[in-house]
């Protein structure tokens, strides 16, 4: 990722994302999955019972991984304070109004029937403001949950054994309720040929101008 500031958007290109949002969608992205990746070992009796001098190797990864991903989410937090950019796409993706719910019973009506015009999307559609919000619940969940077993981990004390089987199975069902979520995510940034222009935003900064035209027709690219 460059500076924005240093590289206007090429020409056919509008900006969509500026560096703090990607950074912000980056460092938690690749801690959530590598978190989901070390966490699902647990299924896996080959890979649980793999020992590192005395310490299970997935485990200690996923506890550690965990701290660092808390850590992140903080910093992420207070970055919300210092970038206009962060803010102003956490607003978009949090405020919600009549296109939303156009937006919805489109897409519900066009797995009936084909065809019809979408209704006038601003910079997030429904299903882009759906999907934030369940991911920053999940991880809300999952860190909120994953720093009691965490801490139960390490120490073996602190919480009492009733509240940690308490705990547990809501983390687990948390992280296996997500995958579905998940998995549509990844399939419309990366395969689905008429999202995944998306992508672009998200790594490079831009989209194709015309993409965001005919996808976000609401929005106006520099004004967020
Ligand atoms: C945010 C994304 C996270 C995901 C997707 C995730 C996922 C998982 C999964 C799938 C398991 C296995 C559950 C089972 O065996 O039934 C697990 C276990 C566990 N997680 Fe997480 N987790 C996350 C965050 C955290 C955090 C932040 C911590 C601690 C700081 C943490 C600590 C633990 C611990 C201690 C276990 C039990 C490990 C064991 O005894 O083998 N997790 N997690």
């Amino acid at each position: 990722m460059t500076d924005d500031r240093a590289r206007p958007p090429h020409r056919g290109l509008v900006r969509r994302f500026k560096v703090p949002t990607r950074l912000v969608h980056w460092s938690l992205s690749v801690f959530f999955i590598l978190l989901l990746l070390t966490g699902l070992t647990n299924f896996v009796p080959e890979l649980k019972t793999i020992h590192i001098g005395g310490a299970r190797l997935f485990a200690w990864a996923h506890v550690a991984l965990g701290f660092a991903m808390v850590a992140v989410a903080a910093v992420a937090l207070l970055a919300l304070n210092r970038s206009r950019s962060l803010r102003d796409d956490m607003d978009a993706l949090t405020r919600n109004g009549p296109d939303d719910t156009r937006w919805l019973r489109h897409q519900l009506a066009r797995l009936i029937r084909r065809g019809g015009s979408e209704p006038p999307v601003a910079k997030f559609n429904a299903g882009q403001k759906l999907n934030a919000l369940l991911s920053a619940a999940a991880t809300a969940g999952l860190l909120g949950t994953g720093v009691i077993l965490g801490i139960n981990y390490i120490t073996k004390r602190v919480f009492s054994t009733v509240f940690v089987a308490d705990v547990f199975p809501l983390h687990t069902w948390l992280a296996l309720a997500f995958i579905p979520v998940l998995l549509g995510h990844l399939y419309l940034a990366l395969i689905n040929p008429s999202t995944r222009e998306a992508l672009r935003g998200m790594t490079s900064g831009s989209v194709r101008r015309d993409w965001a035209r005919r996808h976000h027709p609401g929005w106006t690219p520099g004004e967020d």
